[in-house]
């Protein structure tokens, strides 16, 4: 059963957790992130982005998510990543996601906090945390590229928080979406937010970060943690590798199972890493 989103925060924080939010694309990576997290024995979150739902549907992925959790029983709840518009939003809790995010990121600082609020009153209606975005990431988000880093002002998190009522916060401190740039952590400014922010902290653009990195954070009330570059590279890999040795290669079949597989090992791995010292 997919947990509230609530809940799974709560657990965490009472039992030293990060819980790994890792991003599913379709049925094999939904299976794989299950696994390796019921492997781990580790919480975590499964999340789709709006822009990945293009391919699917909130439906679909409650449907597929169900049923993947019926054969384990560790602690998951299901994510909204980066969510668009407040339609994509209500289009997910009304599927049954148990945890949202609105990325109104980009947005003018009082719009922002106009649509995060507009977002939090429909989740809390529904008992439903809402996580949203103060400053910009660099990197390729989807396919989405940001250029600038505007890293999170210290200044302005209690004030955003407060009055958008958010449950988490995703900061930019140095932290990069995608493979191609290099994260840079700032931990003195994750201090700094955590000092005056009055709610968890959530990273972005986990995949190539540490694991020292981010045990480092933990110190700041981190309590989530995005990865999804690395379990693509590691999915399409197995495809692309089966194709360079035989062109004809067409058993699509073995070949998910096997890349559903390396997935999983993947996710089981990083979610351990990252509980490593609780
Ligand atoms: O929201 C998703 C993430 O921030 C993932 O970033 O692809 O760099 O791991 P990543
Ligand atoms: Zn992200």
């Amino acid at each position: 059963k997919i947990v509230n989103g609530f809940d799974l925060i709560k657990y965490a924080k009472s039992n030293c957790y990060i819980l790994p939010a890792f991003n599913t694309t379709n049925l094999e990576m939904t299976n794989a992130i299950v696994q390796g997290l019921a492997r781990a024995n580790i919480p975590g979150f499964i999340q789709i982005s709006s822009n990945n739902l293009r391919l699917s549907h909130p439906k679909v992925i409650t449907y597929l998510t169900n049923k993947a959790l019926e054969k384990v029983d560790v602690p998951i709840a299901l994510h909204l990543d980066h969510g668009r518009s407040f339609e994509d939003v209500k289009a997910c809790v009304d599927a049954g996601f148990t945890s949202i995010m609105i990325d109104a990121s980009h947005l003018e600082y009082e719009d922002n906090i106009k649509l995060v609020r507009k977002c939090a009153d429909y989740c809390h209606f529904y008992n439903i945390p809402l996580e949203a975005e103060l400053g910009t990431i660099k990197g390729k988000e989807e396919d989405i590229a940001h250029g600038d880093t505007d890293k999170t002002n210290p200044a302005l998190v209690f004030d955003f928080v407060s009055r958008a009522n958010c449950d988490l916060l995703a900061v930019a401190v140095g932290n990069v979406h995608g493979l191609d740039l290099e994260p840079e952590l700032d931990l003195p400014l994750l201090e700094k937010i955590s000092q005056v922010c009055p709610v968890p902290l959530v990273l972005h653009g986990g995949s190539g970060i540490p694991k020292e990195a981010i045990l480092a954070a933990k110190k700041f009330n981190l309590v989530k943690i995005n990865i999804a570059s690395e379990l693509r590279r590691k999915f399409i890999s197995v495809f692309g590798e089966a194709y360079q040795e035989d062109t004809n290669a067409h058993d699509l079949i073995s070949l998910s199972i096997e890349a559903q597989e390396e997935v999983a090992s993947l996710v089981e791995e990083k979610a351990l890493g990252l509980n490593e010292k609780r």
